[in-house]
Parts: structure tokens; C-alpha cells; sequence
């Protein structure tokens, strides 16, 4: 059995867009790469917005390009929109990450229209890289407020379910349901996911968690158990949306690799690397919270790293 779980860094884009302080685009790279090195191959390296909204993202372009250089690695970016997504495939990544609110008051506080309009803005997404000539990016396509909002409370999952149809029916090439706000619980999410996943195929499917209530990891598991084998996490935990209220941090990258590898699973990440790696980043965001139970607790002396080809 393939027991492959792919872990996706999102803390240079999730994390650093509530982040007030700047961070250089060397030290958004340095990220990136000691990421790859310890052995993750997803990274979402920016954010395509308009720099009036989100000052931290206004060097996206600068990071991508570096990012393409590093050896093993799979950069994406977030974009909002058509002009996002043509700037970002404009440098070349070759993954963009659209994203769309289940909430269709969420999507309108976040990007300025109904969630129909943000439908056709990524079948327009779609035709644009045929005709811009970047055939070869991978488009995937992401549904933020999935299981619940912090502006308009329930989600129905029918809503959920009809996004998941009409992106597929528009071309995307894989897709995330995403607790943007962290309303999801394990029940709910495995219920989610199973229904979400006969509706995918072969269309990889990834779950995007926010642990506001404590109950990321747990989500993790269950989401597993429907099947899904990517997840989005970042480092410290840090994390949010700017745009709903009383967001707060992803879920933790250092506790999911550790609950993964645990539950026999392979990462492709060595741990004691990305625990080096968060020190780094926290010694780089002087005064910003850096959540995290095994940086703090250090790891068991029972841990075992899993066997990996050299
Ligand atoms: N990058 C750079 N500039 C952009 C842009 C992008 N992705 N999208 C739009 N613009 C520019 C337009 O060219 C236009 O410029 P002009 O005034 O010089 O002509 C201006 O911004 C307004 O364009 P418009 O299409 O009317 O955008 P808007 O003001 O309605 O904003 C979004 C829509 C989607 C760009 C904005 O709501 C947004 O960035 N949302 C994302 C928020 C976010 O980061 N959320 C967290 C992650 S989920
Ligand atoms: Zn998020």
C-alpha cells in the first residue's frame, strides 16, 4: 500500500499574511529551501494580491522566481483572481492555488464578489493558461469556509459539494476543501471528505485546517480516513485569515509530520531538520506567537525516524 502523505508548507503564504512585520524575500526563500531540504516537496510560496491589500506579498514575483530554483521542490502560490493567476503563471511556478469561499459572505469580504462570479473568474483562469501559452501549470482550486463561517456560521455541505462539481467541470486539476476558520470536527469532516472524494477520481484532493479550536490534528485523521493523503500545514502554527474574524493559526507542520510518521505514514520530512527550520523562522519573526507541541515538549526518546532510501 502506498503510505505516502504529502505535508504542504503554507507558513510563507497562510502564515505571513497576518503577519504585520516584513519579512525579506531572502529569508521567504530560506523557508522554502530549508524546507526542501528537509525532505518537504510543497511549498506555497506567496500570494498573488494586490500589494495595497496585503503589503507582506508585494515581492511575490521576486519569490517565485526564487523559489523555482530550488532543487526538489514544487512551489505554488495563492491567487484571489484572472490578474493574480496571469501573474503568477507569468513567472513561470508550476502550480497555482485559486481559492473561492464556500460562504458566500466570505467570499464576499475576502475577494469582492459572489461566489458565481469567483466560478467563471476560474473558468476564465483556465482558458487564460492555454492562451497565455502555460499549458503545462497545474491549476488547482480551492474551497476556503468549508465547514462552517465566522461571518454567516453554517456551511451546507450541498453548497460545498455543488463548488466541488462545478470546479472540476471547469478544469481544475486538483482541489482543497479548506477549515479556514476552524469550525470543522472530525465527524463532520470525515462525512465532508468521503462525499467529496467520490465526486474527485483521480483529482488529487488536499484539506486545508485551521487549529482555532483545537481540533486540527484530529481533522487530520479524520480526513485520512476518507482518504485524503495531502495536507496543508505550516510552520509554528502561524497563520489566518486576514479577511474573518477571530481566524487563527494552520494547523502546526512540526505536530502533523509527527502525528503522520507516528501512524506510520511517510512524509519524505525529517524531523529533527524542520524543527531546526522552525527555530530558524522564529529567530527571523521576533515577537510573533510560534505555536507547537513538539518544538516545546522536544521529541519522545522512543521516536523513531522511518527508514529512507539514502
Ligand atoms: N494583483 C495585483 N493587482 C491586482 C490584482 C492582483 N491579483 N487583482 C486586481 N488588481 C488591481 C487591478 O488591476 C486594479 O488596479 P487599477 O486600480 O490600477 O486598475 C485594482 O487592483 C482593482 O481591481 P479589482 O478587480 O476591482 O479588484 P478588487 O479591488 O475588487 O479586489 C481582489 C479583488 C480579489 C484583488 C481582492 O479582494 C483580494 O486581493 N483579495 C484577496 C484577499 C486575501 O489575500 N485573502 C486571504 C487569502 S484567502
Ligand atoms: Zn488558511
Amino acid at each position: 500500500m502506498d503510505n505516502r502523505v504529502d505535508v504542504r508548507e503554507v507558513g510563507p503564504r497562510d502564515g505571513l499574511q497576518m503577519v504585520s512585520q516584513i519579512l525579506p524575500a531572502e529569508r521567504k526563500l530560506a523557508w522554502c529551501r530549508g524546507y526542501a531540504d528537509a525532505g518537504g516537496r510543497h511549498v506555497e510560496v506567496t500570494s498573488f494580491v494586490p500589494p495595497r491589500i496585503v503589503p507582506q506579498f508585494a515581492d511575490a514575483e521576486e519569490v517565485a522566481r526564487g523559489a523555482l530554483e530550488i532543487p526538489g521542490l514544487t512551489p505554488a502560490a495563492l491567487v484571489p483572481n484572472l490578474k493574480g493567476a496571469q501573474r503568477a503563471m507569468a513567472t513561470g511556478l508550476p502550480k497555482v492555488h485559486y481559492v473561492l469561499s464556500a460562504s458566500e459572505a466570505h467570499n464576499l469580504k475576502n475577494v469582492r464578489r459572489s461566489t458565481a462570479e469567483s466560478v467563471e473568474d476560474f473558468r476564465r483562469i483556465v482558458a487564460a493558461r492555454r492562451a497565455d501559452g502555460h499549458a503545462g501549470v497545474r491549476l488547482g482550486a480551492g474551497i476556503a469556509t468549508a465547514f462552517g463561517c465566522a461571518i454567516a456560521g453554517e456551511v451546507q455541505a450541498a453548497q460545498v459539494l455543488g463548488l466541488v462539481d462545478a470546479l472540476l467541470d471547469a478544469g481544475a486539476d486538483e482541489l482543497t476543501i479548506a477549515d479556514t476558520v476552524g469550525y470543522a470536527h472530525p465527524s463532520q469532516v470525515r462525512g465532508l471528505m468521503k462525499q467529496v472524494m467520490a465526486r474527485c477520481g483521480d483529482v488529487p484532493v488536499a484539506c486545508h485546517f485551521h487549529d482555532t479550536r483545537g481540533l486540527g490534528l484530529s481533522n487530520v485523521l479524520a480526513a485520512l480516513e476518507a482518504g485524503v493523503r495531502a495536507f496543508d500545514a505550516s510552520i509554528g502554527g502561524l497563520g489566518g485569515c486576514p479577511f474573518a474574524p477571530n481566524a487563527t493559526g494552520n494547523i502546526n507542520t512540526e505536530d502533523t509530520v509527527f502525528l503522520l510518521e507516528s501512524e506510520g505514514l511517510d512524509t519524505g520530512i525529517d524531523l529533527p531538520a524542520l524543527l531546526a527550520l522552525r527555530a530558524a523562522v522564529a529567530s527571523w519573526l521576533p515577537g510573533e506567537a510560534f505555536v507547537g507541541a513538539v518544538a516545546n515538549a522536544g521529541l519522545p526518546l522512543t521516536y523513531k525516524a522511518p527508514a529512507r532510501p539514502a
